[in-house]
């Protein structure tokens, strides 16, 4: 190792998007490893917008791995870190850096101490999946630091263990995790089925919706759906391998009424097996009902979707429009039945790429209150607004998968000490 009294500092700094899932991953078949009970389907989301930042940081000075979230020391002690950070150091190889003096061999790493500082650029209170891009980002970071030579399904399979959706978060644009059939868990894998050039005239819109109450984590739900839901292996066993075949076509083929009605109606069923559960799980609320409404009702007229909904284990929903075109006039739909309170202004209600809002021909309105009704809403009928529901609108649109920063100056953590900056 290099001189100890140098007591330099080795830095990795890494970005990871969240995803969401177009066919859902809801239950598991070995708790500990994280093997689930079928197959599920994402959409990586653009990490302009939504993503994770980690630097992880080695020096001989660090007395022990130390992480912080958000700009708060947090625990490394769950079961899930330990494994990652075990799984990412049993394959650390030697590591050289002659400008910097440092050389690290395979052995050392036994011995040395990491610190990791991450930081998502989206509130984690806002109930936006933030563990699969977090742990993502973890073990993608920790696996470039320590020169780990897998590639990015076996990367995928240790992400797994730290978070089962995060292991779809390894890749950019439509992604498969296979559940796998090995106890190890060894082939329980993410793939990428296509990039997110593939298919980029998709435009996403979050509604972060308002909600006071406590939700039960992904995890709890499911083992609970799991011991108590008569649904739940139908669904594995019956239902989602075919739905999983035609979402793999209909992202293939670009066909967006199949990919939306498959999107809405897994969706739908993954919150059928939360209410099947005993006690029953109701992540949704009425705004996230009312959304489903407005969206089947436009999708109905039109003749043809539009428009795919789906919801993880929360109330928020994530719309996702054929092109930008439709994306505009859901906005103005959007806005026009949720409208902001009178002290927020549009530009902090909807986030993320506002090129959108100049496609509607939003941009310079001060009273979305006024909006007249959008196109296909009838003047006649007195149209229902629900002020406050919605916190604020995130749009973005299919993304890619993990970069390293080189830029040193990005880092969290300090060169000097390894502290957060
Ligand atoms: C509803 O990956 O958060 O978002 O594996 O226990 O960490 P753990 O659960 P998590 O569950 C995600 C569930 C979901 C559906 C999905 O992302 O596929």
């Amino acid at each position: 190792m290099a001189d100890q009294s140098k007591r330099w500092i080795l830095m990795t700094t890494a970005q990871t998007p969240t995803n969401i899932a177009v066919i859902k991953y809801w239950g598991k078949r070995d708790e500990s490893l994280i093997l689930p009970i079928n197959d599920s389907i994402s959409v990586t989301l653009d990490p302009d917008h939504l993503c994770t930042t980690t630097t992880v940081a080695v020096s001989p000075s660090f007395d022990r791995d130390r992480m912080w979230l958000n700009k708060k020391e947090i625990s490394l002690s769950s079961d899930r870190y330990q494994r990652c950070l075990r799984e990412i150091r049993s394959r650390a190889n030697e590591v050289e850096d002659e400008k910097k003096g440092i050389k690290i061999t395979k052995k050392d790493w036994e011995n040395l101490h990491v610190h990791i500082d991450s930081y998502n650029n989206f509130p984690t209170a806002a109930g936006l999946a933030s563990s699969a891009a977090g742990l993502a980002c973890f073990v993608f970071a920790l696996a470039r630091l320590m020169n780990v030579k897998e590639d990015l399904g076996k990367l995928s399979a240790i992400a797994r263990q730290g978070s089962g959706s995060a292991c779809r978060s390894l890749y950019g644009g439509f992604v498969k995790w296979n559940m796998g059939k090995n106890d190890d868990g060894s082939d329980s894998i993410a793939v990428q089925l296509a990039d997110e050039k593939h298919w980029d005239d998709l435009v996403i819109v979050i509604a972060v919706v308002s909600s006071q109450q406590k939700e039960t984590s992904s995890t709890a739900g499911m083992r609970e759906c799991v011991e108590t839901s008569k649904l739940i292996q139908y669904r594995a066993k019956e239902v989602v391998p075919k739905q999983v075949a035609d979402m793999e076509a209909a992202i293939k083929y670009h066909d967006f009424p199949s990919f939306a009605r498959l999107a809405c109606s897994d969706s739908n069923q993954f919150h059928a097996l939360c209410l099947d559960t005993s006690p029953p799980i109701f992540y949704m609320n009425d705004t996230s009902h009312r959304i489903i409404g407005c969206i089947e009702k436009w999708n109905r007229a039109e003749g043809s979707p539009q428009v795919a909904y789906t919801f993880d284990a929360g109330p928020n929903a994530v719309l996702i429009a054929r092109n930008r075109k439709v994306a505009a006039l859901l906005l103005q739909r959007l806005l026009f039945h949720f409208p902001p309170h009178p002290d927020t202004d549009l530009d902090s209600y909807v986030t993320g790429d506002k090129s959108i809002l100049q496609d509607a021909g939003l941009k310079d309105i001060t009273d979305v209150e006024a909006l007249p009704p959008p196109p296909g809403i009838k003047d006649n009928i007195p149209a229902l607004k629900y002020m406050g529901d919605v916190s604020y609108f995130i749009c973005t649109r299919p993304g890619r998968g993990p970069v390293i920063l080189g830029d040193e100056s990005l880092a969290l953590l300090s060169p000097e000490t390894g502290l957060p900056k």
